[in-house]
């Protein structure tokens, strides 16, 4: 063999092997892309999991993808370290991946500005750094010319030159700039013709509707909520014919709804809630064939409720609460078939809820609170034909009706019943025993008084009542109802009755007699509000066994004894109030005893202080507060106040107090 033949084997035996190395593992990574990486880390806090520099090829490395067949090859093409609690800032060496096609640093703790050079990449298609604390304007000298997603919200950016961005960048297809503070600059996209999903909201945008989105043909998702646009809105909405999706809520727009839902052939999903808008809804939208999702609630919107059923065969979910709407509930929309959520409180409707809405088979969630309906008895003999009926909410309705008492009632889906502050008298709905989901019971505010029969063995929820749909959650979150935050301590308030605690709230209504022992079976309910009723008798030693209860209310009754000392077990009780009673004795000082205010007793004069600090309980006015019941000095009251100083000063010596001077023990 000469020596030409012996190069030749030589390079073809030098290809073969590179070509098992090739074969057998990862691409090795270009020294550049090292460097690139080598740099990022530095300006990180910490290591990143997965990444071995004992080694040289970063193509192995968890979140890298390198190009494995190109000319390319071994370069990095995608780093997606999403979700990885990284810390720390973003370097610029990161520049150095220059053939980088996907970048995600979302859902991590990043912070301080974007280096300036950032926005280079050649190649770039997939940016996400959502979700982190980055601030500052963007660069100003943006060139990504293959982008076609931009997800940047989630952090504290302050400008973007959307002008030039839309000139280099015009392939993009989605942008996400939702949730910084872009609000400083108008943002131009007219020039992004290729843009289909566009987030802008809760970035303090004002001026009017930016009508350069109406040449976006290609738009299909449109989220400018929680600005503060304003002015009417503008016909030319109905320019973007494609459009699925159109959230303009929470903003300052005002006059009527443009008649434009013709045109909008496929929008399934309209909110614009939260605004000013008057006047009637415009005969297109109600009569729309692609609408699902319909959420105009707190407008000052009026006229009937005229959804043409038969048009809008499909409508799913239908939120008009809190607007100026007349006339009795529309009979005709039960023939909205597929109606799951119908929201119409808080309008000026009247009359009674129509006997057609026994038809509506797919009811989850109904609110018509606050709308003037009377006659209960009617409303519930109908509704309990919506078989799959959850959640329902009645209050500020029916003035001083009759609580239906026929046991025949049949509400086997029901998770939450709602209806305080009607007056309501009567007992304790029996019917409820039927209603084995139920989670939250509130009939605050009423006028009954009568337990009745009603069985308290049943444990409300026995596993799981996370039962509703995504489209059920979704509308619970609008529900803020009825209840006040006044009278000097935090009321419970619905924000979202889906995540509110199994709840029983019979406060504010004329219950007499002791509390019923067997509320102890109900070991999954986690608030108990009974304040401002007629119990008396003591607080039973059963109660321990409701052992998820966060909050217990018993305040402003007629209680009285001690307190039981076993309510030291209930170790999650967060809140308690048995104020303005006639409860005597020692408080209980082990366990949440420890941690509630003074206040939690006030009121009960023959009560004694926690021993948790001296003696020195502050000086007890036999002023009543505001809205607290006077509790008037009879002769129970005088046994109790004699025992409980008995015991006060018993237990005072026994623990060895000195008393100081200028301290009294007042029991
Ligand atoms: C890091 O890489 C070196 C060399 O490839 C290897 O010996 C070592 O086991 C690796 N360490 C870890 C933790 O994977
Ligand atoms: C390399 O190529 C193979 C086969 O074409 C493919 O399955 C693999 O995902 C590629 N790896 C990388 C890192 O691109
Ligand atoms: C980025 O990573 C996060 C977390 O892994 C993921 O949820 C998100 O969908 C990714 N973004 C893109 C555009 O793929
Ligand atoms: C969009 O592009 C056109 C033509 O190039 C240009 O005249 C116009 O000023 C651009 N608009 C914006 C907002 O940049
Ligand atoms: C609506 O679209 C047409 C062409 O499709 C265009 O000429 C018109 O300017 C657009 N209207 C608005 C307000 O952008
Ligand atoms: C109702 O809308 C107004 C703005 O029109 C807003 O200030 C207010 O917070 C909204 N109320 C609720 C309960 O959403
Ligand atoms: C309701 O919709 C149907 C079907 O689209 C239509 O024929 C009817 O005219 C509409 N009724 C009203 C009052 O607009
Ligand atoms: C009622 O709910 C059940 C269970 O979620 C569901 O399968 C059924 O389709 C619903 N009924 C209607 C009429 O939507
Ligand atoms: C409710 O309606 C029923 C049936 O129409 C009627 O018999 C009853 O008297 C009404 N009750 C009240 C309180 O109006
Ligand atoms: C209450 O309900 C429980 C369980 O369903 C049952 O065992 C008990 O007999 C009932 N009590 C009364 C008084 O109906
Ligand atoms: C309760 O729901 C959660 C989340 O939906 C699920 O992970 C869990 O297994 C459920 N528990 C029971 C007892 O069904
Ligand atoms: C009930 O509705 C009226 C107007 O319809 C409104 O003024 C009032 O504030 C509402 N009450 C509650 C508690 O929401």
């Amino acid at each position: 063999m000469g020596v030409p033949t012996m190069s030749l084997v030589f390079i073809l035996l030098a290809v073969m092997l590179q070509q098992m190395i090739q074969a057998s593992q990862e691409p090795a990574c270009h020294m550049n892309d090292l460097t690139a990486l080598k740099g990022f880390t530095k300006c990180l806090e910490q290591d990143i999991g997965g990444w071995n520099w004992s080694s040289s090829n970063c193509c192995s490395f968890t979140g890298i993808t390198c190009d494995n067949s190109s000319v390319i090859y071994g370069r990095v093409v995608g780093l997606e370290l999403g979700n990885k609690r990284l810390t720390g800032t973003i370097c610029e060496s990161l520049v150095g991946l220059e053939q980088l096609r996907i970048l995600n640093l979302s859902l991590n703790s990043l912070h301080g500005k974007i280096p300036a050079n950032l926005f280079r990449f050649r190649n770039l298609e997939v940016l996400d750094l959502s979700n982190n604390y980055l601030v500052g304007p963007l660069p100003s000298a943006i060139h990504l010319p293959s982008i076609k997603y931009l997800d940047l919200s989630k952090n504290y950016f302050s400008s973007f030159i959307s002008m030039q961005f839309c000139t280099s960048s015009s392939h993009i297809q989605y942008l996400d700039l939702a949730r910084n503070f872009f609000g400083e600059g108008s943002i131009y996209l007219e020039n992004c013709t290729s843009l289909q999903y566009v987030f802008l909201n809760g970035n303090g945008l004002s001026g009017t509707f930016p009508e350069n989105l109406f040449r976006l043909q290609h738009l299909r998702v449109l989220h400018l909520q929680q600005n503060q646009f304003s002015g009417p809105l503008s016909y030319g909405i109905g320019n973007l014919s494609i459009l699925v999706e159109l959230d303009i809520s929470l903003n300052d727009f005002s006059g009527s709804l443009p008649d434009v839902f013709g045109r909008l052939r496929k929008l399934e999903s309209f909110s614009a809630s939260s605004n000013r808008l008057t006047g009637l809804l415009p005969a297109s939208l109600v009569n729309s064939a692609s609408l699902l999702r319909i959420d105009l609630h707190n407008n000052s919107l009026d006229g009937p409720i005229r959804i043409n059923c038969s048009a809008m065969a499909q409508v799913t979910s239908l939120h008009l609460g809190s607007n100026n709407f007349q006339g009795p509930v529309p009979a005709s929309l039960s023939s909205c078939q597929s109606l799951t959520v119908l929201h119409l409180a808080r309008n000026k409707l009247g009359g009674v809820v129509p006997f057609e809405f026994r038809n509506l088979h797919a009811l989850e969630f109904l609110s018509l609170g606050n709308t003037s309906i009377n006659n209960i008895s009617t409303a519930l003999e109908i509704l309990q034909h919506c078989k799959n009926l959850t959640i329902l909410d009645l209050g500020l309705n029916f003035y001083q009706e009759e609580m239906p008492s026929n046991v025949n009632l049949q509400f086997t889906s029901l998770t939450a019943l709602i209806i305080p502050f009607c007056h309501l008298r009567g007992s304790l709905p029996i019917w409820l025993s039927s209603s084995k989901m139920l989670q939250l019971l509130d009939l605050s505010w009423n006028s009954l008084g009568d337990t009745g029969k009603f069985n308290w063995t049943r444990k409300p929820c026995p596993q799981n009542c996370s039962t509703e749909t995504a489209l059920l959650k979704e509308s619970c979150e609008h529900i803020s109802l009825i209840k006040s935050k006044e009278q000097g301590r935090p009321r419970l308030v619905y924000d979202n009755i889906c995540n509110f605690p199994p709840t029983i709230d019979l406060s504010h209504n004329k219950f007499t007699g002791p509390i019923w022992p067997s509320f102890g079976n109900l070991k999954n309910v986690h608030v108990l509000n009974l304040e401002e009723n007629n119990l008396s008798g003591s607080i039973p030693d059963s109660i321990s066994g409701m052992t998820n209860l966060e909050v217990l209310d018993l305040s402003c009754n007629n209680l009285s004894g001690e307190i039981p000392y076993s309510l030291v077990h209930l170790s999650f009780l967060s809140v308690f109030n048995v104020s303005y009673n006639r409860l005597y004795g020692d408080t209980p000082s082990g366990g949440q005893f420890m941690t509630f205010p003074d206040s939690s007793f006030d009121g009960n004069q023959a009560l004694c202080p926690r021993l948790v600090a001296p003696c020195q309980r502050k000086q007890i006015h036999p002023v009543v507060s505001p809205g607290k019941k006077m509790k008037i000095m009879d002769w129970n009251f005088g046994i109790g106040a004699a025992i409980g100083f008995l015991l006060c000063v018993f237990f005072c010596f026994k623990s060895g107090w000195v008393i100081p001077k200028g301290r009294v023990c007042r029991c």
